[in-house]
Formats: structure tokens, sequence, C-alpha cells
């Protein structure tokens, strides 16, 4: 579903990636951790074209996302994304933040809109917030209106960027049970920034490590924790697992 190839990208003459090659297919669940500045938010920033590549090839099911061809739109139209900061639109109601793209992008009605919205309001336990402002939701409660939001649009693949680090701890888990119930129930091919190793063991397919721009281990889940093959890795989880 997502395949990338040798991917290089410089901010100027600071190289962020160096070498990147890895895969996600459908129905797989990705974690990617490492430290902080690793590149981990570029690396996937890439895979819906929200960054150019200077190297390498990047492609998402089937289309090709580097280069000049690529049809971005149409491909970010299809790929979910849910941030470490709640990108619900402010002045518009829970309701109406599910319903715009599906009108504007996918040319649903009003009422086809409103009915996809209210099954996965629902379904990550938010029916009774529809007519709220996101101002008057906890953080918890927002992040779960985002990835609803994410889920209107039918997309072939979700990607998260640290979905809870901005979240109090009691919120978490709230968050964490939809995407376990994403990937198990639904079989959503998942790629997903975060440190939350307890997830990780629990859904992930294959964690992803990165230090300084490139992929350091790329490997199935409890291989990675059981026997971490670099210093790295061995140094990192030993430092997270602590807390
Ligand atoms: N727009 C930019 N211009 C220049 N440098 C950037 C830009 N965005 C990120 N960087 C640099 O690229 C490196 C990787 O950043 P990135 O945000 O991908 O790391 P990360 O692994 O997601 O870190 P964190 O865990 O803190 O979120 C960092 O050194 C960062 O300072
Ligand atoms: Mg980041």
């Amino acid at each position: 579903m997502i395949e990338m190839k040798n991917v290089s990208k410089w901010y100027g003459d600071f190289k962020v990636l160096t070498d990147c090659t890895t895969k996600v297919a459908k129905g797989e669940v990705v974690v990617v951790c490492g430290p902080s500045g690793s590149g981990k938010s570029t690396l996937i920033k890439c895979v819906n074209g929200l960054e150019p590549v200077q190297e390498g090839r990047i492609v998402v099911d089937g289309a090709e996302v580097t280069g000049s061809g690529a049809k971005l739109t149409k491909l970010r139209a299809k790929i979910g994304m849910v941030f470490q900061h709640f990108e619900l639109y402010p002045h518009m109601s829970v309701r109406d933040n599910l319903c715009l793209a599906q009108e504007k992008v996918l040319g649903r009605t009003r009422k086809e809109a409103e009915a996809r919205s209210e099954t996965l309001l629902t379904r990550v336990g938010m029916i009774d917030h529809v007519a709220k402002y996101p101002g008057q939701l906890s953080g918890g409660q927002q992040q779960r209106v985002a990835i609803a939001r994410a889920l209107a649009m039918d997309p072939i693949a979700m990607l998260f960027d640290e979905p809870t680090s901005a979240l109090d701890p009691e919120m978490i888990k709230e968050v964490l049970d939809v995407m376990v119930g994403l990937a198990r129930d639904d079989g959503m091919t998942m790629m997903v920034v975060t440190h939350e190793m307890g997830f990780a063991r629990k859904v992930a397919d294959r964690v992803v490590f990165m230090d300084a721009g490139a992929i350091v281990e790329d490997r199935p889940t409890k291989e990675f924790f059981d026997a971490p093959e670099s210093e790295r890795a061995q140094d990192f989880l030993s430092k997270i697992l602590q807390n």
C-alpha cells in the first residue's frame, strides 16, 4: 500500500532523511519511533506528499507520490492524517468539521455526509457532542473527532503523528482505544509515529526505529522489543520503558 525506496531529503544543506526504505502492506500497522529530531514527522509527511523529497521514490496504492506527475490532491483525499495538535476548524461544530470535506471533496450530499458523520462519531464515542465546537471539548475528545473526520473520507490508509503526545494521561487511553479498534476491527493500513510502546506491542506488525534521519531498524514488533539489534535502539528502549 505504501512503498518508500531509498528516500533522501534535505532542508537546505541539512540532510533530514538518509536513504530510507520501508513498506507498509495493506492492513498492516507500522509504528515509527526514535529520538526527537530523528526525522519521524518528516518521513510520514513525505508519504502523502506534504513534504517533497530530493531522492528516491514513494508509491502509495500504486500511484507515484514523488516526481512531477504526482496527483497530490487526489492522493491526500485518500490518506487520513492525524497530528499531535488537534487540527479541527475552531469556528465549526463537530458535525460541520466532519461534513465539510465529504461534501466539497467527495461530492456527498449534506444528508449523506451527516449520516456518515453520525456513524463515525458514534464509533469514537462522540455522538453526544455533535453540535459542540472544538473549544468546548477536551483534548482527547478533539482528537477522537479528528480521527472520525479523517475516517469520513474513507481513507485507504491512515497516518498518525504522535496523536496522543499532547494529551493528559487519562485521555491517552481513549484515543489509543479508537486506534486499536481501527487496526483490529477494520484492518486499517496505518503508519503511526508514537512513543506509546504498549500500543506498539499490542497492534503493530512492525516497528521502524529512526535515528538521525536514517531507518536503523525495521523489524517485526516482537523481535524489536525482545532483541533490538542496534545500540541506539537498545538505549532508546531502555529509556522509554523506564517511564
Ligand atoms: N521545515 C524545516 N526546515 C528545516 N529543518 C527542519 C524543518 N522541519 C524539521 N526540520 C529538522 O529536521 C529534523 C527532523 O525533524 P522531524 O520533525 O522530522 O523530527 P521528529 O523525529 O519528528 O522529532 P520529534 O520527535 O521532536 O517530533 C530536525 O532536526 C528538525 O530540526
Ligand atoms: Mg515529530
